[in-house]
């Protein structure tokens, strides 16, 4: 079926936009930020900062992003209804399902919500982790923790996770994991915040349209298999004879190989150095050692296909240091994320025309209706 002229299975390589949000050359390993290099975004900016950039198409000013930094403050605290929302919903449902269920019903307290302006993006931005942490502290019979002000975007979210305030390290490596995972063009997630924003509904049915399309284990998801992988494979010894299976049973293996990289992605690599940063701060985790052999042994069995580690490899490790649960792994995707979706949406609307392909129907034609006691 792939074969129809026309036709392009997955989409793969067909542009479906003009974009100035994001760079990507997936032979080189480059990703560039409104033309930033990934580098040097994550080493010398914030998460707020590149936010900004991402949504509003250029670097601020010191008086822009305190402004910027202040609503987003002012708009962190959710409603009490959205709690008593959250608290109804089952504790052994997964946090993503409750972040998309929560941003769908966070628009519905916000008159206005169909103005393109830029507030439903910076609201957006500011509440996901306020969901994202109460939801999580609900399910577990805690109760949820209000925020504070005087802590940045990352430290705000640990802080609210936890009720303990981070360490500056820990919440510098949080909120450079967030940078990294703000934007990357147009893979699954963005194009389903693009076809729902072209529909004209509002920002809070686009993110959480995105929310939904991240969920899956071929996409965000994959950071939580990661870590359970690693969990389960325990030692080095244990990747050869699980690769050997899992390779003769045609499986992917989570955390590798990427539609756009055809080397090692870079924020794999920059994932890669905060983790060992967080090693020598913290000490290290045997899963280190398990992940760096699974790496090893991938690349002499399918380096040569160009399938390497992609963002979701390091990035639990990461977070399993930082004493993060593992299904919030993709949550935490979604919080930095939502800043690359907005900056799409805004994009998608300066130029709007609804989405509407087409398909190539291979059903049958001018069936004979038969009445049901005949079928
Ligand atoms: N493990 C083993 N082999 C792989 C993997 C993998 N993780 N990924 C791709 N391959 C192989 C395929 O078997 C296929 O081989 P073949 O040509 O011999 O049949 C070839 O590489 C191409 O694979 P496709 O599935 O066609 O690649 P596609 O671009 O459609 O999929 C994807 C990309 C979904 C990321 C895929 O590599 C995958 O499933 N990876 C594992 C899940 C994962 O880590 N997802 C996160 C991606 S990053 C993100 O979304 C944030």
């Amino acid at each position: 079926m792939s074969e129809t002229p026309g036709f392009v299975h997955g989409l793969a390589g067909v542009p479906v936009a003009h974009s100035r949000i994001c760079f990507i050359d997936g032979e080189k390993g480059i990703l560039e930020y409104r033309g930033y290099p990934i580098e040097v975004l994550a080493e010398r900016s914030t998460f707020e900062e590149v936010a900004f950039l991402l949504i509003r198409g250029k670097l601020p000013t010191r008086a822009e992003l305190d402004d910027w930094q202040s609503q987003m403050k002012r708009l962190r605290r959710i409603k009490y209804k959205l709690i008593d929302l959250l608290k109804c919903l089952p504790e052994t449902g997964h946090p993503m399902e409750a972040l998309q269920a929560g941003v769908a019903a966070l628009g519905m307290f916000y008159p206005g919500r169909k103005s393109r302006e830029l507030e439903p993006a910076i609201r957006l931005t500011a509440k996901l982790p306020t969901l994202v942490a109460a939801y999580h502290r609900l399910r577990a019979g805690d109760a949820d923790v209000m925020p504070k002000d005087e802590l940045d975007h990352g430290q705000n979210f640990l802080y609210m996770l936890s009720e303990r305030m981070p360490d500056a390290v820990e919440a510098r490596i949080f909120d450079q994991c967030l940078i990294l995972h703000a934007e990357h063009s147009m893979n699954a997630s963005t194009f389903s915040a693009r076809v729902t924003g072209s529909t004209e509904a509002d920002a809070y049915a686009v993110i959480s349209s995105a929310v939904g399309t991240l969920m899956g284990s071929l996409h965000g998801g994959a950071n939580e298999e990661v870590l359970e992988l690693l969990g389960r494979l325990g030692t080095p010894d244990k990747v050869k004879p699980y690769l050997d299976d899992a390779m003769a049973k045609k499986e992917k293996i989570p955390g590798f190989g990427h539609r756009v990289y055809k080397t090692k992605d870079p924020r794999a690599l920059i994932l890669q150095g905060l983790a060992e940063r967080l090693f020598q701060h913290r000490g290290s985790t045997p899963l280190y050692d398990v992940a760096r052999e699974l790496e090893k042994q991938m690349l002499e069995r399918v380096g040569k296909k160009g399938i390497h580690p992609n963002v979701d490899y390091f990035s639990g490790i990461v977070y399993h240091l930082l004493g993060i649960q593992t299904d919030l792994f993709t949550p935490i995707f979604a919080i930095a994320r939502v800043a690359g979706w907005l900056a799409h949406w805004v994009e998608q609307m300066e130029d709007n025309r609804i989405f509407r392909p087409s398909e190539i129907y291979t059903g049958g034609r001018e069936v004979a209706y038969v009445p049901i006691d005949r079928r």
